[in-house]
């Protein structure tokens, strides 16, 4: 998959979440805080991803996965705006642009934030598109990659954890609830789609854990640059936090090791998918370029 397949892919998403916003009925004064962050320059990751594999498989699978896929993207926008909050990561740009609460305040914020999420649910619930145990084994799954046992239990830890030094095996679990979830699910919710073979969805499963913690690893060491162009970010919020981080507990060297460590497995298990299933799943190697160590910046690559 070239850059230009993923673009496609993410216009494609685009247009869908667009009607969707279009078609709401939502009380303008909650819709317009929702729409301000779900439209202000993400990069759509886990939606074009969750795409990209049912792409693999004949682009009419496409279309199955659009609104799961939205519902996704509703999670992962509640999520950055409640995690910008002053109680939070007190953040003031996101993406280069004053954070919801700044943009709004803090009570609408935290309600858009709540919309988002529940909407998302009834975004799956309402997808006729899916056999209804699909959608429930979707809402299942979704429950689990973002609620108490996943990308909210990573967020309490991760606040939990400010000032004080953990170990690595703690960080790397908190990085892989709070960031890894959220990706974990829009590899298993294509195979979900897909009902594909237990062999490939294992396979499948292991290209979303390694992804999970390589772009969170690479989200830590984009941080640590201070680069707002790269960040979208002022200042390092990270130390300015105390927060525990790969290049905290391993250097920054440390820390580029294990990114590409975690790169490595990547492209073996892109290579073995392609082996089992004879289909293009080198296209999913685009997405590594996005946490690839030379996008860091001249700061951080050696
Ligand atoms: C940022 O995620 C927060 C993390 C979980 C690492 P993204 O880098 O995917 O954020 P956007 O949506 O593209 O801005
Ligand atoms: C964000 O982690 C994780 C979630 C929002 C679930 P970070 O706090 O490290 O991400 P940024 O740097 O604010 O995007
Ligand atoms: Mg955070
Ligand atoms: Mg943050």
């Amino acid at each position: 998959m070239t850059a230009n397949h993923l673009k496609k892919l993410r216009k494609h998403f685009e247009e869908h979440l667009n009607e969707q916003l279009f078609e709401s009925n939502a009380d303008i004064e909650l819709l317009k805080p929702m729409m301000y962050s779900l439209q202000n320059g993400g990069k759509r990751l886990r939606p074009t991803l969750l795409l990209a594999i049912l792409y693999i498989y004949g682009s009419k699978k496409i279309k199955l996965g659009l609104n799961t896929a939205t519902a996704l993207e509703f999670i992962h926008t509640y999520s950055l705006i409640h995690d910008d909050l002053p109680a939070m990561d007190n953040d003031d740009l996101r993406r280069g642009q004053p954070t919801n609460h700044k943009q709004f305040d803090e009570a609408t914020a935290i309600l858009a934030g709540d919309a988002l999420l529940t909407d998302a649910f009834g975004l799956i619930v309402a997808d006729s598109q899916l056999k209804p145990k699909q959608r429930n084994q979707l809402v299942g799954m979704l429950v689990s990659a973002a609620g108490s046992h996943g990308m909210v239990a990573g967020q309490i830890k991760d606040l939990q954890s400010e000032s004080r030094t953990i170990e690595l095996d703690e960080l790397k679990e908190i990085h892989h609830k709070k960031t890894g979830e959220l990706f974990l699910f829009s590899v298993e919710a294509a195979s979900v789609i897909l009902d594909l073979d237990v062999a490939v969805r294992e396979r499948i499963t292991q290209f979303g854990q390694h992804f999970g913690l390589a772009y969170q690893i690479h989200n830590d060491l984009k941080d640590l640059s201070g680069d707002e162009l790269l960040t979208g970010k002022s200042g390092v919020s990270d130390l300015e936090n105390e927060k525990n981080t790969y290049p905290y507990l391993l250097t920054t060297q440390g820390a580029l090791d294990a990114l590409q460590a975690e790169i490595d497995q990547i492209q073996i298990i892109i290579q073995e998918l392609e082996d089992l299933t004879s289909k293009p799943f080198s296209f999913l190697t685009a997405f590594v370029d996005y946490i690839a160590i030379d996008t860091l910046g001249e700061g951080l690559v050696p």
